[in-house]
């Protein structure tokens, strides 16, 4: 378990979920962790939670605002010494039937989901050392897969995807790795009930449930923690689709 030993991570989303739960487990690793969150409640529990031989520092800061994402990467750069592995898991759901889509809505997923990640990556690749940086943008099986009342949420996710499969391209020739991970269901406050309409048709989700039941968000965390880790240094450009079967 020393795969990330002295590995400097920036982790976005550190507050909460998945991002937590890779928090967690990169520190459990080994790695030197610069969590980022708009909850400086949610970095403070997940300070307060992390085990060694790693560390973890933090840093509230909205994703969505460009000029506190430039500082949040000087600063992270700062704490650790340099930038090995950007984690992009910061990220807001909302679900809308397409009659009532509200743009400002529809704005503010892109500019959380989409143009959030999407600065981080341009502000950290500077940092990342030819050869073994890594990107993991954490995007969802809703990017490939359709939903109902899902297609706004669906739409940021799809760009995210995108955006991460040509960044692997562009920045190959220096040898860092690009790598989307895409989640199914995962237990976390982003998918509680209370994101779906009450007059949805749950049939639908019954037909379509993963196999495996909801994920825990630990469980994707070792899902990003393998993509940002050596074991995948043959990775990028591919999207991890980690939904328990339900695209079976
Ligand atoms: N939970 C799921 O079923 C699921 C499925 C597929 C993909 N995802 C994706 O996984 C990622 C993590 O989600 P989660 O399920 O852990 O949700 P979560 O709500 O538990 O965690 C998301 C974190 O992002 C933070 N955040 C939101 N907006 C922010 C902003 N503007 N600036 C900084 N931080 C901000 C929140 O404060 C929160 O701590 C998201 O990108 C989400 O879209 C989740």
């Amino acid at each position: 378990m020393d795969r990330f030993d002295g590995v400097k991570v920036l982790l976005t989303g550190a507050g909460s979920g998945i991002g937590r739960a890779t928090a967690l487990r990169l520190v459990a690793e080994g790695a030197a962790v610069y969590g980022v969150d708009l909850s400086g409640e949610g970095l403070e529990r997940t300070a307060a939670a992390a085990a060694g031989p790693g560390r973890i520092v933090t840093g509230v800061a909205d994703v969505s605002d460009e000029a506190e994402v430039m500082e949040s990467v000087r600063a992270a750069a700062g704490a650790l010494g340099g930038i090995d592995v950007l984690v992009n898991a910061a990220g807001i759901h909302r679900s809308t039937p397409v009659d009532r889509l509200a743009v400002a809505d529809m704005e503010r997923l892109f500019a959380v989901n989409v143009v959030g990640t999407a600065v981080f990556c341009r502000e950290a690749l500077p940092h990342l050392p030819d050869g073994s940086g890594v990107i993991v943008n954490v995007a969802s099986s809703a990017a490939s897969h359709g939903n109902p009342y899902m297609s706004a949420y669906a739409a940021s996710k799809g760009a995210v995807l995108g955006f991460s499969l040509s960044l692997a391209a562009e920045v190959a020739h220096r040898g860092i790795r690009v790598v989307p991970v895409s989640p199914g269901s995962v237990a976390t406050p982003l998918a509680g009930p209370h994101v779906l309409p009450p007059d949805l048709d749950t049939a639908y989700y019954a037909r379509i449930r993963a196999l495996f039941g909801t994920a825990q968000p630990e469980q994707i965390a070792g899902v990003i923690a393998f993509a940002a880790s050596r074991d995948a240094a043959y990775l990028t450009g591919a999207e991890i689709r980690a939904d328990g079967g339900s695209h079976i």
